[in-house]
């Protein structure tokens, strides 16, 4: 089959690779018809490298039809339509059972301190092999897979896969109350559908940030009100302003460690990429090299009690946490992977009704899986008002 490798930094190809297999009873294949491209895949082409081995297949937002399963399967059959969640969760342990689906102990990666594992994302979580591919082996047939129904256009359902619960979680560990403020750092993927799931759940004023004229104009189109970092010196300020001085209720900081902002984090970052892998890994596990230029934007224009919801990732150890204005503003902060099987159950049957966060305009590129290597370019350096992409194998 055809799958997205990894080879290097920046150095991406569609190779001919041999086709996953049923390797045990409760496994099921895949054939995939619409796989998504992530702001986390940026980090994997960027600053994950360390944590990568050539040859590896990306992509962790699949969805297509059941091609064969193992002898175990009862769930789903050949000819089901399903979306696969980017969390390899087993569903039946003590963390799934509270909807910690990505803490899953059965799927941890111990040898590396990490949760879960997930699908196409380095060492740190399992070397599984990922749904940029014509085909995909996905364990736990019978819990894993989430049923969708005939008739709406793949986009409808595919970022049930990561997108839609991610923010999702996002917006609820905002926990903004209706007729609250929320900001939103960041209208990628991510902080774009945050916006759009704040108001659906009535949050009266949804403050949007980023830097990419087409991104600000989308979030404006849907009533967002939007900040543009360029055009502004003291984003605090600016934030506070319409947000009767006070700082808005919550902010989700939907950028994580591309952030731009930070001369010298970006220095180090260069830094650590010309390193040899051995030495880059520990850099970027105990050197501290991350862009938190988000995060502090975050903790300062939050107001006072408030909450910041990080659904950006970030990896690293040592940059330092300014905690006297933590502790001094009683600020909140919750994170983690998302839970995608956690979110379903209130997802799914809004999707099945109708399309009220307007997922089937959301793709701005449809490509076919062979034009992978250049899209990835073109999300990184957001070219060709590339805001989300979704690849269609086999087109
Ligand atoms: N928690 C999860 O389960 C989960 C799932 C998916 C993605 N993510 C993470 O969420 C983040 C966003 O993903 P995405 O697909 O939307 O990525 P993206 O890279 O497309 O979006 C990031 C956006 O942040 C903007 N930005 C950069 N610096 C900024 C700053 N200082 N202030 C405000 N905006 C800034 C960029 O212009 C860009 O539009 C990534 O870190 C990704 O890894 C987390
Ligand atoms: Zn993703
Ligand atoms: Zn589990």
């Amino acid at each position: 089959m055809k799958a997205l490798v990894w080879h290097g930094k920046r150095d991406v190809r569609v190779d001919d690779v041999p086709d996953p297999t049923i390797q045990e009873p409760t496994d099921v294949v895949v054939r995939i018809t619409t796989t998504g491209l992530c702001g986390s895949d940026l980090h994997l082409y960027e600053v994950l490298g360390p944590f990568l081995d050539e040859g590896d297949i990306l992509g962790h937002e699949p969805m297509g039809i059941v091609e064969e399963v193992g002898s175990g399967v009862t769930e789903v059959k050949p000819g089901d339509r399903v979306v696969i969640p980017f969390n390899v969760s087993c569903g039946t342990c003590a963390m799934c059972g509270t909807g910690l689906h990505s803490q899953c102990e059965t799927t941890q990666v111990r040898e590396q301190g990490s949760g879960a594992s997930l699908f196409g994302y380095t060492r740190l979580y399992g070397s599984v092999p990922g749904g940029q591919a014509d085909y995909l082996r996905v364990p736990f047939g019978n819990t894993l897979p989430v049923k969708v129904p005939e008739g709406p256009p793949d986009d409808r359902f595919v970022f049930l896969s990561d997108v839609l619960p991610t923010a999702w979680q996002a917006v609820a560990y905002a926990d903004v109350d209706r007729g609250g403020s929320l900001a939103v750092l960041g209208l990628g993927p991510i902080g774009d559908m945050s916006t759009r799931i704040a108001r659906h759940h009535g949050v009266e004023k949804v403050i949007g940030i980023d830097l990419v004229p087409e991104r600000l104009e989308r979030a404006a189109a849907n009533g967002v009100d939007v900040i543009d970092l360029r055009a502004t010196d003291d984003l605090t300020a600016a934030v506070r302003d319409i947000t009767d001085g006070r700082g808005p209720d919550a902010v989700i900081d939907a950028v994580g460690m591309e952030a731009h902002g930070s001369p010298v984090a970006k220095f180090a970052h260069q830094l650590v990429g010309l390193l040899p892998d051995s030495v880059a890994e520990k850099m970027m596990q105990k050197g501290g090299v991350d862009r938190l230029n988000a995060l502090y934007s975050a903790i300062d224009m939050v107001r006072r009690g408030g909450t910041i919801s990080l659904s950006g990732v970030y990896g690293g150890m040592a940059d330092p946490m300014p905690m006297l204005t933590l502790f001094d503003k009683q600020v909140q902060l919750r994170m983690g992977q998302a839970n995608v099987h956690r979110w379903v159950p209130d997802i799914l049957p809004l999707l099945e009704e109708g399309d009220p966060f307007g997922v089937e305009g959301f793709a701005t590129h449809r490509l076919p899986l062979e034009q992978a290597p250049q899209a990835y370019d073109m999300f990184q350096k957001k070219r060709d008002g590339a805001v989300k992409v979704v690849f269609q194998p086999g087109t």
